[in-house]
C-alpha cells in the first residue's frame, strides 16, 4: 500500500516518475524485479518488532514484495487515491473486493453489461455466499436509485461500458448511493486515469484491468485497486487469504508499460477519434458508439469528465453475421483476439467474445446484435488503420 503525493502532478510525470526512486538496493534508475518468495530477518528481535508492528518491511511474498510496491505508489499518484492493491489480474482485483467488502445478507448493484467474468461471478459464486444482485441498464439513475436497499452495500459499474462505452456520471452516481450507504465502485478499465479519475468525483474505489492500457503491450495480466487506505486495507488483507497475487516480473513490466501510459492514451484517443468519425460517415455502417461523438447518448458526460475517448470503437455494420464475419476475418491489421488497450489493434465481434455465454434472444435483448464490431485501435498510424478497413468493408 502507498501513501498518496502530497504535491499532484500531470498524469504523464505521475506516471514516468511515480513511486520509484525508492528501491535501496543501488542507484539503478529503474525499480529491480525483486524475484523472491520470501524475505530474512536478521536476528528474532527484527521478527518480533515486526510481528508488533514497529518496523515496516516485507515478510512473505503473499503479502507485499517491493517491486509491486512501486507499481501500488505509481498508482496512487495516477489514480489520485491514499492507498492502491495490486492483483494478478482484473479478475482477482474485482472478486477479491467482492469478496472482502460484501458480507453474507449484503445486497449489490450492477450494470447488466458487465464483463462476462464479473457476470458469472455474481451468478455462480455471490449468489451462494448470501449476497443478492439487483442488475439495472447502464447509466440509468433512475433505475439505481429503485434497486438500492438498506442493505446495499456496493453499487459496481464499468465506466466506459462494454461494448457501447456508456458513460458513468459519477458524481451523481455517488450523491445517490451515498445518501443510501452504499459504496460506488467504477472498473474504470476502459477510461484509465488519464481519461478519468473517477475518485476526484466521489467514487469510493477504482478498480482496473492493468492487462489493458496500464500494462498497454499486450505482455501481462494485473489488476489494481485505488481508494481510501481504510477500504483498499481491507481488500489487501483478503488478498493476502485468497492468494491472487501478481508475480514480480510481471509487476516490473506494468511499471514499465505505465511510464508510457499518457503517451500511449492520447495516441490511442486521436485514432480513436478519428475511426470513429471516419466510420459515422461509411455508407455500410449503421451505426457507431464512441463517447466523444457528439451522437453518443453520454456525450455530454463524456465531454464534461473525460479527457478522451479511449481506442475502443464500437460499431455496428449493415450486414448480417456472415458479413460481419467476413469483415473481421478480412482485416489486415488488427489482430482477432479478445481484449483491447494494448500497441496492438484487435477487432472482435462481442457475438462471439464477451456475450458468447448468451443465446441470440438474450443478446438481442440487451442489443447485442450479429453485425457489432468492437475495434480497439493500437498506437499504428491512424492513415493505415483507416485505409485497411476501408479495403475489408468492401469485403462485406
Ligand atoms: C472492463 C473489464 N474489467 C475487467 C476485466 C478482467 O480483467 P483481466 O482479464 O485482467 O482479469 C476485463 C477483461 O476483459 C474487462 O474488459
Amino acid at each position: 500500500m502507498a501513501e498518496k503525493p502530497r504535491t499532484p502532478r500531470g498524469s504523464s510525470t505521475s506516471a514516468v516518475h511515480g513511486g520509484e526512486r525508492e528501491h535501496q538496493q543501488s542507484e539503478a534508475i529503474t525499480t529491480p524485479i525483486y524475484q523472491t518468495s520470501t524475505f530474512w530477518f536478521r536476528n528474532s528481535d527484527e521478527l518480533i518488532a515486526y510481528q508488533e508492528g514497529r518496523l515496516h518491511r516485507e515478510e512473505y511474498g503473499r503479502y507485499g514484495n517491493p517491486t509491486w510496491k512501486a507499481v501500488e505508489r505509481k498508482l496512487c499518484e495516477l489514480d489520485g487515491a491514499e492507498a492502491a492493491a495490486l492483483f494478478a489480474s482484473g479478475m482477482c482485483a474485482a472478486t477479491t473486493l467482492f469478496f472482502a467488502l460484501l458480507p453474507a445478507g449484503s445486497h449489490l448493484v450492477v450494470t447488466s453489461d458487465c464483463y462476462r467474468r464479473t457476470r458469472q461471478f455474481i451468478r455462480d459464486y455471490l449468489m451462494r455466499m448470501g449476497v443478492e444482485t439487483t442488475v439495472i441498464d447502464p447509466a440509468d439513475t433512475k433505475q439505481l436509485e429503485n434497486a438500492l436497499r438498506d442493505e446495499t452495500a456496493l453499487f459496481f459499474t464499468e465506466s466506459p461500458t462494454n461494448p457501447y462505452l456508456r458513460v458513468i456520471d459519477v458524481a451523481e452516481t455517488a450523491r445517490i448511493c451515498h445518501a443510501r450507504g452504499a459504496k460506488v465502485v467504477i472498473d474504470a478499465t476502459f477510461a484509465t486515469p488519464v481519461n478519468h479519475r473517477p475518485l476526484d468525483e466521489g467514487a469510493d474505489l477504482v478498480i482496473h484491468s492493468a492487462t489493458k492500457y496500464l500494462g498497454g503491450h499486450n505482455d501481462l495480466l494485473a489488476g489494481t485497486l485505488a481508494g481510501s487506505a481504510e477500504t483498499v486495507g481491507r481488500v489487501r488483507d483478503a488478498v493476502g487469504v485468497l492468494g491472487g497475487v501478481i508475480d514480480a516480473h510481471s509487476a516490473w513490466l506494468l511499471l514499465r508499460g505505465l511510464k508510457t501510459l499518457a503517451l500511449r492514451v492520447e495516441h490511442h484517443n486521436r485514432s480513436g477519434l478519428r475511426i470513429a468519425e471516419w466510420l459515422e460517415k461509411h455508407p455500410r455502417v449503421r451505426s457507431v458508439w464512441y463517447p466523444m461523438l457528439a451522437s453518443h447518448p453520454d456525450h455530454e458526460t463524456a465531454a464534461r469528465s473525460m479527457r478522451g475517448g479511449g481506442g475502443v470503437v464500437t460499431f455496428e455494420l449493415d450486414t448480417d453475421l456472415d458479413g460481419a464475419i467476413r469483415f473481421t476475418d478480412a482485416c489486415r491489421i488488427p489482430y482477432i483476439a479478445p481484449s483491447f488497450g494494448g500497441v496492438e489493434s484487435l477487432i472482435e465481434m462481442p457475438v462471439t467474445t464477451s456475450f458468447w455465454d448468451l443465446d441470440r434472444e438474450e443478446r438481442l435483448a440487451i442489443g447485442i446484435t450479429d453485425s457489432l464490431i468492437r475495434y480497439s485501435c493500437g498506437v499504428e498510424d491512424a492513415d493505415d488503420l483507416i485505409a485497411d478497413l476501408d479495403q475489408a468493408l468492401s469485403a462485406i
